[in-house]
């Protein structure tokens, strides 16, 4: 596995529209992992691939210690109720916005086996399956933030 650098705000890629993923193999199995270990290093519970440079549509979501979800090309089918909660991203360190997201959401996804499944989640894990797919149609929390925190705010 290894560390790969998070691309930060600024950087154009961040806006562009990942690609679909037709055959999962080694190289994305590879990706996945190397993932997985980028985020963990940032203390992050979610991270797309475009955030590592990779236009492809993959995201890691951990929001439970060890209980990591790997969902390539995956796709909200559901979304239930509502929350305002504070979010931020790894390519956007130091920022903190109130976002308007569902309080549950259902995705569809293939895993790193290839086969499909699907994942409801509420809360912070609905937050991030959220704030993730977003990132892959080059989508920001601060786009749709209700309001965004100043650093006093932040650290309370
Ligand atoms: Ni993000």
């Amino acid at each position: 596995m290894a560390k790969l650098n998070i691309v930060k705000e600024g950087d154009p890629i961040l806006r562009k529209k990942s690609r679909p993923i037709t055959v999962v193999d080694e190289r994305i199995r590879q990706l996945a992992a190397d993932m997985l270990e980028t985020m963990r290093a940032a203390n992050g519970c979610g991270l797309a691939a475009v955030q590592v440079g990779k236009l492809r549509r993959i995201v890691v979501v951990e929001v439970e210690e060890n209980k990591p979800f790997i969902m390539i090309n995956p796709e909200i089918i559901r979304r239930e109720g509502r929350q305002q909660e504070t979010e931020g991203c790894l390519s956007l360190p130091g920022k903190w916005g109130v976002t308007d997201r569902p309080m549950t959401v259902t995705v569809r996804a293939s895993g790193l086996d290839g086969k499909e499944y699907t994942v409801t989640g509420s809360g912070l894990t609905a937050r991030a399956f959220c704030h993730e797919i977003d990132h892959l149609d080059g989508i920001l929390f601060t786009d749709n933030a209700v309001r965004m925190l100043d650093p006093e705010e932040v650290e309370g």
